[in-house]
């Protein structure tokens, strides 16, 4: 074990992380940040995105010392100051962009990447952009609308499902 130092939403924090220790790990475990969810082993549901020095990343495919010195943001910073919604979070609620939830971390964080390089993306692009993000409830549709609205976009002409 060696201490990993890295600032997380804003704050520095620091913990005790083995070299093979995954940053999903660190997170959950050491810094008690359980919002990033593990869905699988395979790298492939994306419920665990969080950015790392701004990209979206699988924080499964990572090692916490990977991350060291880095600027991370989890779900939990999405949050307005005062603890309100984000506007994506308030969008996937206003939208029905969610049913279990399990997914929905790594959707809002996979989000805010894409609006950052892309903020009017039409639903194509966030269609393509959510490719690497499984979920099993909602069939994609109100999460692609609440990304639109998010973005400011007029998302009455797509039909509700
Ligand atoms: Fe499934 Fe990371 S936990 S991709
Ligand atoms: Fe259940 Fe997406 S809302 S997995």
């Amino acid at each position: 074990m060696s201490k990993v130092e890295m600032t997380v939403n804003g704050k520095a924090v620091s913990g005790d992380a083995a070299g093979n220790t995954l940053l999903t790990e660190f997170l959950r475990e050491e810094l008690r940040l359980t919002g990033t969810h593990v869905g699988c082993d395979t790298s492939q549901c994306g419920a665990c995105v969080v950015h790392v020095n701004g990209e979206a990343v699988k924080a499964c495919t990572m090692f916490a010392a990977e991350a060291a010195g880095a600027e991370v943001t989890t779900i939990e910073g999405m949050a307005n100051a005062d603890g309100s919604l984000g506007v994506i979070q308030a969008a996937f609620q206003e939208h029905h962009g969610l049913q279990c939830g399990f997914c929905t971390p790594g959707m809002v964080m996979s989000a805010a990447a894409l609006l950052k390089e892309n903020p009017k993306p039409s639903e194509a692009e966030v269609r393509d952009y959510l490719e690497g993000n499984i979920c099993r409830c909602t069939g994609y549709h109100n999460i692609v609308k609440a990304i639109m609205a998010a973005s400011g976009q007029d998302v009455g002409a797509i039909a509700a499902e």
